[in-house]
């Protein structure tokens, strides 16, 4: 496994597999690595010949700077677990060789940044496809796998690719749980035992409301959520909403065509913590 922390040498790198016709798969990450993101990385070797995975806390995707101060790192115990899944190249630069100046670009994503994270963590996503772009500029991949639990994310990342036309395939990797349902995440590990135990309560009443979609409209359905969660000791819920699985835009009843997604945000203690839940009918 090679490790870059500079972009000349990442690409020198990246074009010699290139030249030997090698697929290249991506994986971005924020580091501090967890199942999640191994599971990642396993589907894109199901995909590619050459597996690179970035390590970069990514400034300008942060809204609130105290978590950005507070996100977890650890780069050795990192660079054991991508060793030990079968990466190739790790990418792990620095802010200035990321950012040598300020980034100042706008991107528009319409209507999918309006809602649930576009709309709580303003700039969030325009941070996110600063570095997504600059980092597919970098490494040039084939594919390039996103988690399923950053749902909206990876709409955003989709759009993205289409509307600049990214040679890039996109794919969606379904979300990794804990043993008792909590969305695997980097900021788990900031919870205290007791605040961990509620966390876990984010996805079992997700799962309950799965069950109870059948019998429940849209709108009693976000109210049950919203209630039960918060019930718990130390949850306190920013939004939960039902929406269309394409477009994002909140549903108004399970009688139309497409498929739904439950999406929410919850505070445990001063964690923010998301998750997401499909219905289909
Ligand atoms: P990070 O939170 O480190 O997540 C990296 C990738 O892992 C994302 O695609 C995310 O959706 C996925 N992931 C995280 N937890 C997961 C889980 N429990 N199951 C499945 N996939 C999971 O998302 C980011 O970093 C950043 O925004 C990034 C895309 C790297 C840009 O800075």
């Amino acid at each position: 496994m090679q490790k870059h922390n500079k972009i000349d040498k990442l690409k020198a790198e990246v074009r010699s597999h290139k030249t030997d016709n090698k697929k290249i798969g991506f994986v971005p990450t924020m580091g501090a690595l967890h199942e999640g993101h191994l599971s990642l990385i396993n589907i894109a070797k199901k995909h590619a010949d050459i597996i690179v995975v970035s390590v970069f806390v990514n400034p300008t995707q942060f809204n609130d700077p105290g978590d950005y101060e507070k996100y977890p790192q650890n780069m050795s115990k990192d660079m054991e677990m991508l060793k030990e899944v079968g990466t190739d190249i790790v990418f792990a630069p620095s802010e200035e060789e990321i950012y040598p100046e300020k980034d100042n670009r706008k991107f528009d994503f319409g209507a999918l940044e309006k809602v649930m994270e576009g709309k709580h963590r303003p700039g969030h996503f325009n941070g996110v496809a600063q570095v997504v772009s600059r980092l597919f500029d970098i490494v040039e991949p084939d594919i390039a796998v996103f988690g399923e639990k950053d749902f909206q994310q990876l709409a955003i990342i989709r759009k993205m690719v289409k509307d600049h036309n990214y040679p890039v395939k996109i794919m969606g990797a379904p979300i990794i749980r804990e043993n008792d349902g909590l969305a695997m995440s980097s900021r788990n590990q900031r919870l205290n035992s007791e605040q961990r135990k509620s966390a876990a309560f984010i996805n079992q009443i997700l799962a309950a409301s799965k069950n109870k979609s059948q019998h429940l409209s849209v709108k009693q359905l976000e109210e049950w959520v919203t209630d039960s969660l918060n019930k718990i000791a130390h949850l306190e819920m920013e939004y939960f909403q039902i929406v269309d699985q394409e477009t994002l835009q909140p549903a108004n009843n399970w009688q139309e065509n497409c498929d739904k997604i439950g999406c929410i945000a919850v505070y445990c203690g001063k964690v923010r913590l998301i998750d997401n839940i499909k219905y289909s009918f």
